[in-house]
């Protein structure tokens, strides 16, 4: 730095851009919205230079790497939530006239874009069971250019069987989106069973410490490209590299997070059976359609940590359940170390109207468990004081 620089020249750049060159074992947060260009091309800026953190940055590039090689996918791309991450793979597969089948069980505000933002955009959506391989191909039309499902779905649990139907949307020249928020690359890789795009909200059990927003694509290159350049970069919902951050920070310890979130619903889906007021648990390894179905038993290899279960009663019932809860904390999203339960058709899936809810499973007495990390005889006791409670 030049010392003969004035006071406000120094405060602005004495100190930066400096190369030291220092490999940092963590990759560091690059908290920066642009990048200093080092030459400028008479044909412009060097393929691959980093511009702009709207389209691109390292702690973001860190976290897209990682996730493309746990999925198995090519490439990724992040967004600043799981649902601008959804919308955004939409809107980069789709255009105007096109037609998407998805399943009716879906995360509420899925529901809600496909139920009333779509349309808008002139996407026309059919809604069918696609733990159905059949009603899939009964559904699809010659403009049909995506099917989408989550699975296991949020809340029912229900199970989509990825290798059938990815089959029948190939065989029709459609692209299968999976949203595999539920489990994670540690139990499930859609895209090894023959999906074409893998979407999650990293919000959840990718974080993992519930403490920042985030969203995933992981798809092709080409499918990569036109999301990132064809919708990130116009639209805009990017994700900030403090969250990029504390997302890879989270992956790291996702085995053992999943494996003990696993052990405890399993558990606690075990006592849930033998209590009296609880009339139905829905959890992937009760699931009936495992012994008729093969595929689903080899395209998961754990069952993961979110359960439903249905208090005997109705709404009223369930709401006493979840006030008299003390050590669990009633609250959206999940992934979480705490457990967090809550009401689905109170809250993440209110935006459902109430006659499709009881239709779906989605009924006023349905609780959702994000099973968290603590000690599980506390989870179950503290369970089964407020059932006793309600
Ligand atoms: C299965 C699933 N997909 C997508 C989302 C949306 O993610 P975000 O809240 O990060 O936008 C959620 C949120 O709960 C979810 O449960």
């Amino acid at each position: 730095m030049n010392f003969e620089y004035g006071i406000n020249t120094k405060l602005v750049h004495a100190g930066e851009h400096t190369s030291r060159n220092v490999t940092a074992l963590t990759s560091p947060i690059y908290q920066t919205s642009s990048f200093v260009i080092d030459e400028l091309l008479p044909s412009g800026i060097k393929h691959g230079t980093y511009v702009y953190s709207r389209v691109s940055n390292p702690t973001l590039t860190a976290l897209e790497l990682k996730m493309a090689a746990l999925e198995g996918g090519d490439a990724a791309v992040s967004f600043a939530s799981g649902m601008a991450a959804i919308s955004a793979t939409l809107l980069a597969l789709l255009k105007c006239g096109d037609h998407l089948i998805a399943d009716r069980v879906l995360y509420g505000s899925t529901y809600e874009l496909l139920t009333k933002g779509a349309p808008r955009l002139g996407f026309e959506v059919s809604f069918v069971d696609t733990s159905d391989p059949e009603c899939v191909a009964e559904a699809v039309r010659d403009n049909t250019k995506v099917v989408f499902f989550e699975t296991p779905a949020n809340p029912t649990l229900k199970l989509v069987d990825i290798r059938k139907v990815s089959e029948v949307a190939s065989e029709n020249g459609a692209k299968t989106i999976v949203d595999n928020t539920f489990l994670t690359p540690y139990y499930q890789n859609p895209l090894e069973l023959g999906a074409d795009v893998v979407v999650h909200s990293a919000t959840k059990y990718l974080n993992g410490h519930g403490d920042s927003l985030g969203g995933i694509v992981v798809s092709s290159s080409e499918d990569a490209t036109n999301i990132r350049k064809g919708v990130l970069r116009d639209l805009g919902a990017a994700l900030s590299p403090f969250n990029a951050f504390l997302i890879l920070r989270g992956l790291r310890t996702l085995a053992l997070r999943m494996e003990r979130h696993t052990q405890n619903a399993t558990q606690l889906a075990s006592f849930l059976k033998a209590q009296k007021l609880v009339k139905r648990i829905l959890y992937p390894k009760f699931d009936r359609n495992l012994e008729l179905n093969p595929n689903l038993r080899t395209q998961m290899s754990g069952y993961g940590g979110m359960l439903a279960f249905e208090i005997r009663g109705g709404a009223d019932e369930a709401v006493k359940f979840l006030n008299n809860l003390t050590l669990c904390k009633v609250a959206v999203s999940l992934g979480d170390p705490a457990t967090l339960i809550e009401h689905p058709g109170l809250m993440t899936h209110a935006v459902v109207p109430k006659n499709e809810r009881e239709k779906l499973g989605i009924t006023e007495n349905l609780i959702r468990v994000s099973v968290g990390l603590e000690d599980i005889k506390d989870i179950e006791a503290d369970i089964e004081q407020a059932l006793d409670a309600a």
